[in-house]
């Protein structure tokens, strides 16, 4: 009988010591799982790390690469596009003009009243998003498309179609564009995932004026220029020290004020003005002291452009929410405390080229306890249930690093233009050990793009950066300055002071 007893408990001893070390086995090997989870955002951060010290060689190489790509075609990543605007608005122009802004995901068709005195224009807008059937087809549908938008705008108004007047109309087409006058230019290639292969090589405006002849309108192309240059039209007319823009949205890109001398690829080139707006198209800047992760070269291997558009996929909001979605795959492959690989994780772009930097947005801004805008959006979005608190912290932590290095490196890029313009400080007089500010002059910079005036962390982010490399002292004098819809008000002023009826100011000898 004592046999069995002691049989029965050494039995059930064993037993317990078999649950025990299956508990704590199961433990070690969470935690270990869990490691590798934080070990994940580790490197992360590690790579995506932008000292100050970091920043300025980007921005250093940012102002020589603007000068490599003035000096010779192709002689930089950056394409530096001459766009023959060679005057800004001043504010007297006058008369009815119409804007026409193609290149993210929505579209706009605008016409704009000019009383002559700053500030005071008349807007209608209609604003529509772009069928994705039509970013991929054939160019004749999506031309077809925009112009009978801009036929109902017409429509609509007072003008009559049928006017004897031929009406002017600015077109942004926001896409890299090797210009040929201030009216014309040819498409160079198409970027935020645009693909209509038959229109590469031609010539856009032409495309665009033979539709809407076809569909009847009496509208003559007054100016075709990118959504930057429109940005900083719009800027100059409400603030004369504007001498730059920035869009910061589904793509990205810069332009900005060169005198003409400086343009050395294109020697003989005369402005009355003396200057030439140039479309950068920063979107394609490289540099080696860019922090690259693992995730950045896997999205740039399974984009529909490979080895093209670097800087803007670093930063612009077609790319962030695909970067943090890569982060998080790779955790949840290391972990199951993301639960099993959700297949709506694992395909490149699955949530759409845009849609997901809203999405990153409310997850880094969301400042409840327990995080129920995290758990809501993996939930209904990513298709991830139930994770636990201390993994949606770690999704929040992914996106602040993601955002974090966009915006530091898109003020190190703003500060690169700043310095190649003679307008980061570096020449002023240094006193002590400060510098002076009697030589800076107000510098303003008009920005444009949903990642900048709707992602709140992102701005401050890009702030705090160009404070950090630029110094307070300079930082004072350099203004970022939303504008409201420059890219198409700034089109249809454009057409307004580059209007046929004005004399061709570009020459070129
Ligand atoms: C295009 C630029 C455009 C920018 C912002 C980029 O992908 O190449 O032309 O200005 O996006 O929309």
């Amino acid at each position: 009988m004592a046999k069995v007893v002691l049989g029965v408990a050494v039995g059930v001893a064993v037993a317990a010591c078999a649950v025990a070390a299956l508990v704590v086995g199961r433990r070690v090997r969470t935690r270990r799982k869990w490691k590798r989870v934080v070990g994940v955002l580790k490197e992360l951060e590690e790579s995506c790390e932008t000292t100050v010290g970091r920043l300025r060689q980007v921005v250093d190489a940012m102002a020589v690469e603007m000068h490599a790509g003035l000096a010779s075609e192709g002689g930089s990543k950056l394409k530096m596009l001459l766009t023959f605007v060679d005057n800004l608005p001043s504010g007297s122009e006058k008369g009815t003009f119409y804007g026409l802004d193609l290149g993210g995901t929505n579209f706009r068709v605008l016409r704009v009243e000019l009383g002559g005195q700053r500030s005071s224009f008349d807007r209608d807008v209609a604003q529509q998003a772009i069928p994705p059937r039509l970013m991929t087809g054939r160019s004749e549908d999506l031309f077809d498309f925009i112009a009978s938008s801009l036929q109902h705008l017409v429509e609509k108004g007072n003008d009559s179609e049928q006017s004897p007047i031929i009406k002017e109309l600015g077109f942004t087409f926001s896409f890299p564009v090797k210009q040929t006058s201030v009216s014309s230019g040819i498409l160079i290639k198409w970027t935020k995932g645009f693909a209509i292969t038959d229109m590469v090589g031609k010539e856009v405006a032409g495309v665009l004026q033979q539709t809407l002849a076809r569909k009847g309108l009496n509208m003559q192309v007054a100016v075709l220029v990118n959504n930057t240059v429109g940005t900083l039209a719009l800027g100059h007319y409400h603030d004369a020290d504007t001498v730059a823009a920035v869009i910061i949205g589904t793509g990205t890109n810069a332009c900005y004020w060169e005198r003409t001398d400086a343009i050395i690829k294109c020697q003989g080139l005369l402005t009355t003005s003396g200057g030439m707006v140039v479309n950068m198209e920063w979107g394609n800047f490289w540099s080696s002291h860019m922090p690259r992760t693992s995730y950045d070269i896997e999205l740039d291997a399974e984009s529909p452009n490979p080895n093209d558009q670097g800087f803007e996929k670093m930063i612009s909001g077609m790319y962030l929410g695909d970067i943090v979605r890569r982060v998080i795959l790779r955790m949840s492959q290391e972990s199951d405390v993301f639960g099993p690989v959700f297949s709506s994780l694992s395909v490149p772009f699955a949530l759409g080229y845009a849609s997901m930097t809203p999405l990153m947005a409310a997850m880094h801004e969301d400042d409840s306890p327990e995080l129920t805008k995290v758990a809501r959006i993996l939930k209904d979005d990513l298709k991830i249930p139930d994770l636990p608190l201390k993994a949606r912290k770690l999704v929040v932590k992914v996106c602040d690093v993601v955002a974090r290095r966009a915006a530091r490196l898109a003020a190190a890029g703003i500060v690169g233009i700043l310095k190649k313009i003679g307008r980061d400080g570096s020449g002023c007089i240094r006193v002590g050990r400060t510098r002076s500010d009697t030589k800076m002059r107000r510098t303003v910079v008009a920005i444009e793009g949903s990642l900048y005036t709707q992602y709140t962390m992102f701005r401050e982010y890009l702030h705090e950066a160009l404070h950090e490399i630029l110094g307070e002292d300079i930082a004072q004098h350099v203004i970022l300055k939303v504008t409201e819809d420059g890219s198409g008000t700034g089109a249809a002023l454009l057409a307004a002071s580059h209007s046929s009826k004005s004399v061709d100011n570009v020459q070129l000898l």
